[in-house]
């Protein structure tokens, strides 16, 4: 994907470096041995953090579409979004893992789907051994927030950072089911501007990526169209969904005392205003896909 960088040269966009590549390898060694797969993505954004490749990778694994940060979504659209995953034919739940929220139906989810294989085990007259399962997503969707709380402790990160090498341990958790300690990194969507901006927009690639006054730009318009309300009460000002960008960033830094010598306003200093704001809440529960 080609972008204009600041000094409006074209930067052409890595979206997916060598480890992922990798990872995705790993993934593909670990899938034979699952019995079931979370696919984690963000509440916020269900198409733009969903790798399209990796549902059809998963060929007719049991794969349950975990819905993640739902505390940060706007609840209508994601309804909308669970049901669109559903009507495809996958079992879906939405979910808060920093907080655990419905943590304790992934649970029932995994016995719903599961239900074939457990009637068969116990006509067998076996015992039902916990299940393997395999958490996958894109970088900082909660991978390894899900998988720390499954397991019901508090350890470091355990996912994307290239170069770090570690064997792969198997955690037992109390839900019926062990998860393997080495969350799958997928690489994002490639496809369009909107993609990548709601990526960078909610920290799923770093602010270094792309322009930052591109996403802030994007992020303000889509603001306006769906969320003007939110803006408007966020910073209490008025502006209207067609007021040009560069006087809602006026307007938003006087309102917020941005000033540097001159009376000039410092639109890095908007930037990081807006974007630290809704990565935190601040504006609201929003959803930048809309379904
Ligand atoms: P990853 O393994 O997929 O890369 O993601 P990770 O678990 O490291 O989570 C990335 C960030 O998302 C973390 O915030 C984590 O706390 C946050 N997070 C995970 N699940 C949820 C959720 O359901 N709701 C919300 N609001 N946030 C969530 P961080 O600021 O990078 O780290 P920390 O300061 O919270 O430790």
């Amino acid at each position: 994907m080609v972008f204009l960088d600041k000094n409006n040269k074209f930067k052409q966009i890595n979206w997916y470096p060598g480890h992922m590549f990798k990872s995705f390898k790993e993934i593909d060694k670990n899938l034979k041995i699952m019995d079931l797969i979370f696919v984690l993505i963000d509440a916020r954004i269900p198409s733009s953090s969903m790798n399209p490749q990796i549902l059809k990778s998963l060929k007719h694994k049991p794969t349950i579409i975990i819905f993640n940060k739902m505390d940060l979504a706007n609840q209508i659209n994601l309804n909308r979004w669970i049901k669109h995953y559903e009507d495809e034919g996958f079992a879906c739940l939405a979910i808060d893992a920093r907080n655990g929220r419905n943590i304790n139906n992934i649970k029932t989810k995994v016995n719903e789907l599961l239900k074939d294989k457990i009637e068969r085990t116990l006509a067998k007259g076996l015992k039902i051994k916990n299940f393997k399962a395999m958490v996958l997503g894109i970088p900082n969707v909660g991978k390894s927030t899900l998988i720390n709380t499954l397991a019901n402790r508090k350890s470091a990160k355990v996912g994307d950072r290239p170069g770090v090498t570690k064997t792969a341990q198997w955690i037992k958790t109390n839900e019926g089911f062990d998860l393997l300690d080495m969350p799958g990194v997928l690489w994002p969507k490639l496809g369009d501007k909107k993609t990548g901006y709601n990526l960078a927009i909610t920290g799923a690639i770093k602010d270094d990526i792309l322009p930052l006054d591109d996403v802030v730009h994007h992020l303000i318009t889509f603001m306006q169209k769906y969320y003007l309300k939110n803006l408007q009460e966020r910073y209490s000002i008025y502006i209207e969904e067609n007021t040009d960008f560069v006087e809602v960033l006026d307007i938003i830094g006087k309102a917020r005392g941005t000033l540097i010598k001159g009376g000039e306003i410092d639109y890095e200093r908007v930037y990081t205003i807006i974007l630290n704001d809704l990565r935190s809440n601040q504006l609201g529960e929003v959803s930048l896909d809309i379904i």
